[in-house]
Order: C-alpha cells, then structure tokens, then sequence
C-alpha cells in the first residue's frame, strides 16, 4: 500500500492499495468529501446510509495519508488535557468534548462489531505517568480536570511497561486497532451501498456557488455539500493561520522478553513518548513514538528516529527494530479541532481539522458532527469545534510568530551563487537550497547521484521548503505541503508542484 513518505509504516506491509468496485458517473451528488482517510469515510459511510449520495475523491490511494502512518491510540483523553481545555473553553466545553470523545469510541466500536471488522480492535486501559516533581503535579492537574469533564480516572500503582514513574493516572474503555483494515472495511460497506470512491483525482479548484463545482485533475464534479477531510484544506484560509504543521516519529519493534505492554501508555514530556502493542497478522509488536516537531524545522530527521530508538533501548529488551515511520499532523492554535464551516465559505463547505495526535477520536467526532450538520442543520457541538471561533488564548501570538519565524530563518539559509560549486559536491542522497542567477533552486542527488531541481518556492503560499531525510521529500514549513524530490505534490494544501529547473544547464 503507497503512503506519502519513503519509509513504511506497520500497516503497510503486504498491503495492495484499495480498489473501488463502484464504477464513477458523472451525476450531482449531494456531498463530495475530498480525502479519503479515517475521517472521509467514516463520514461518508455515515451519510451514504442515511440515504445521502456521495462521492469520495482522493488524491492519491486509500489511507495514502496519516491515516496510513497513525500509531492508532483510540482515546476520550487528549494531548490537551482537560485541565487545560477548561481553562480556555470553561468546564462546560470539557465535558461537551469529553461526551464527544465518548460518542466516537462508541461509534468506532459500533462499526467493528456490526460490520464484523477484523482490525485487531481491543479495548484497553490508558495510563499516563509522571517522572519528577513537576509532572506530578501537571499530572494532579489533569486527573483534577479530567474528573471535571466527567471521564471516570483513577491513581494507579503500576504501569505496564519496565520505565521509572512516580505518579500514574489510569483511564478506563480506551482501545487500539489496525487503522488500515478498519478503513478499507468500511469504504467497502460504503460501496456496496452505492457510494463512489475516486483514486489519483486531485482537486485544483472548486466555485462556491450553490452547486460546488469542482475543477480536479481527472473530471469536473459537482455537489450540494463539500467536505475537506484532507488535514489543511486547499486554497488560502484562515485555518492555514490556526493550524502547524508538525510531523512525529514512530516504531514498531520485537522484544526479545515477549513481555508487551497490555495498555496504551504515555509519559509528560513535551514532546511525550507513547508505547503500545499491536498484533498484526499474528504477530506481535510493541509500538513507540515521540520525538515530534514542527514541519520543516528539523534539519535531520533521520535523527529523531535515532533518539526514539536510544529511548526504547533504555527501557525494554528489543530484539529488532522492524518498522520506523513519521506522520503529519496539525496542532491547533488553541488547543481544540476544527470542525464544521470552512471559513470564508458558505455555510455547506465544511472543513475538519487540526486533530493534534489525536486522529483516532477526532476523525470520528468530525463524522459525528460534519453528518448532523448536513443531515440536521445543526449540531450540539457546533459552537465548540466551530472553526470560525475567535478565541485568543494564551500563546496564540507566539503560535503565529513561530509559523512566520521559520520562512526568514530558511530564507537565510538558502546558498549564495559563489557556493553553487558545491552542487557538485553533495553527496549522494544529501539536498539543499542554491541560489542560481537570482533564482532559487531546491536541489536532490539521489542514491544514484543523479540530480534533482525546482523551485523551492512552496507553490501554496511561496514560502522555502526543507529536506526531510526521513521520508525524502521537500516539506515547507509554513502549512505542511510536502512534495517529491521531483515536485508531485505529495500532501497539500497546494494542489500544484514545485516548477522543475534544469539545473544542469545552468551548472
Ligand atoms: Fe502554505 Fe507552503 S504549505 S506556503
């Protein structure tokens, strides 16, 4: 199965990528919903039983995106705890986001069990722990919030994994799968109740008008409702001002002990790292992750791996490091997704995003409430994820100053013409930004030496983007597109390439 990155995840394996039965007519559905990750489908199975025609278009393949590299942690918690969600949206809108995050476990354990869904699904015990003074009482804080927002956690003496704690918050009905096969089960249930799904079509343009008319690289389509479930939708919008990009490391390895840890499993760092197991075609893993940063921001990616693997060594018996992979997700500016209207556009353009690592939870919060929005007109959670809010809470001025900060630091560290020599000298694999007769070049040599060029002027906004080692791909920093070392378009918000340079020409 193809993901957007050069390294395979664990999902991945002897995986053939999806294909739709459903053959496409050209007809006006009632709802197109571009991405067809957890989220597109879940929503879309959703409205297609109640009767809605709709139409999933997708870039690329199937799960191509984060939903093929999540580590898959099915939780009611989040990264931002509820003592901090109370401070910013009051005890009400914790315990509105807690029934949220209730209603969708349940729903995604609903689906499992009545369309008998093999995805290794179980449900578990969370536990977070604290190392030192100062987590323990960020943890007193949170299982304090936490209690307030109505979800049932308890102190723990034990954690189920060989690392140093001093305080441990348990939380009950939290749950694991394999995202993979649960997404590809239920896009198969979605078909067979008519619902269409198109591969390799991206979306260039669309006009809001009453009928959403969209311009894509395979046909034109058009809608009554439109649905963005790609992370950061395409075009310029508020969100792209709301939302960083940031991009998180994870492995999937075999202990020598078999002793796997029966729970999902965080510590409080910031980034914190997670373990948990998973069985995949009768094998089992122990997966960990951490190691997160902003997109673009990290010269050497490859490095991340290598400090997560140094801290799983430090603690457990691995045998063999099997799979490593990272991922892309959008932290939100203050803490709480993004769901519902598409700012800027009318009121049945809806837009769902800025999960943090919380995916699992959010893509069905988002099914929940985009369908009630579309089948109602309205839904009880419409004001706390309403993507539209003004909220200025804390931080949000330095959120905005960091995203802008990065565009100057990569601008000064583009080359000058008099290093264009230095073209010559990259070694295999290495990258870097040149400027050439006045114009940039972002420039590749592969494994086989040869050289690849464009313009690392990012074709969503023109802001420089980096090299990531990891997963080989041009990623700016500013809203998280990533392109090939050719300029394909790997993951939006741009919809157009990085304009190819003949570099040898000018060498
Ligand atoms: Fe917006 Fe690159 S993703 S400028």
């Amino acid at each position: 199965m193809q993901r957007d990155g050069a390294c395979t995840s664990l999902w991945q394996q002897d995986v053939p990528d999806y294909q739709p039965k459903n053959e496409f007519r050209n007809e006006l559905f009632d709802v197109i919903i571009v991405g067809a990750g957890i989220t597109g489908i879940t929503l879309a199975l959703l409205l297609q039983k109640q009767g809605k025609k709709c139409a999933v278009i997708e870039a690329h393949k199937l799960c191509y995106g984060t939903t093929g590299g999540t580590t898959a942690h099915i939780n009611t918690i989040f990264d931002n705890p509820y003592s901090q969600v109370i401070k910013d949206f009051g005890e009400s809108g914790a315990q509105q986001l807690a029934k949220a995050a209730g209603n969708a476990v349940a729903l995604l354990e609903q689906n499992v069990k009545q369309y008998n869904i093999d995805c290794e699904f179980r449900k578990l015990p969370a536990y977070v722990f604290s190392q030192n003074d100062e987590q323990s009482k960020q943890l007193d804080q949170i299982i304090d919030g936490t209690l307030k927002a109505g979800i049932e956690v308890s102190y723990s003496n034990d954690i189920p994994i060989p690392v140093p704690y001093e305080k441990v918050m348990v939380v009950r009905g939290q749950a694991q799968f394999n995202p993979v096969k649960y997404v590809f089960a239920l896009a198969k249930e979605y078909e067979s109740l008519g619902g269409i799904i198109i591969q390799n079509c991206r979306v260039e343009n669309f006009k809001d008008d009453e009928i959403k008319v969209l311009q894509t690289t395979q046909d034109e389509l058009s809608g009554k409702s439109l649905v963005f479930a790609t992370h950061i939708p395409i075009g310029i919008n508020l969100l792209h001002f709301r939302c960083a990009p940031y991009r998180s490391y994870a492995l999937a390895v075999k202990l020598g002990n078999n002793d796997y840890p029966d729970g999902l499993i965080y510590d409080l760092y910031d980034p914190y790292h997670y373990y948990r197991a998973q069985e995949v075609n009768g094998e089992l893993f122990m997966i960990a992750g951490g190691e997160d940063h902003k997109t673009g921001h990290n010269e050497n990616t490859q490095e991340c791996f290598r400090k997560l693997e140094a801290d799983v060594r430090r603690h457990f018996d691995v045998k063999e490091v099997s799979y490593k992979w990272s991922s892309q997700y959008y932290e939100p500016a203050d803490g709480m997704a993004y769901i519902g209207n598409l700012p800027g556009h009318s009121e049945n353009v809806y837009v769902a995003t800025g999960f943090s690592g919380n995916g699992m939870p959010y893509s069905h919060i988002s099914a929940l409430v985009i369908s009630d929005l579309i089948l109602r007109g309205n839904s009880e959670y419409k004001s706390l994820f309403n993507p539209n809010r003004i909220k200025p809470v804390a931080g949000f001025t330095n959120f905005i100053k960091e995203n802008a900060d990065v565009v100057g630091q990569l601008i000064s560290g583009v080359f000058s013409k008099e290093k264009l020599h230095e073209l010559a000298q990259l070694a295999p694999g290495e990258s870097k930004v040149f400027s050439v007769d006045g114009s940039s070049a972002a420039i590749h040599k592969d494994e086989n030496g040869k050289l690849h060029a464009v313009d690392p002027a990012c074709t969503h906004a023109k802001c420089t983007v980096s090299w990531n080692y990891a997963e080989q791909s041009w990623d700016c920093p500013c809203h998280g597109a990533r392109y090939s070392a050719d300029g394909e378009v790997i993951t939006g918000p741009a919809s157009k390439g990085l304009k190819p340079i003949n570099i040898e020409e000018k060498l």
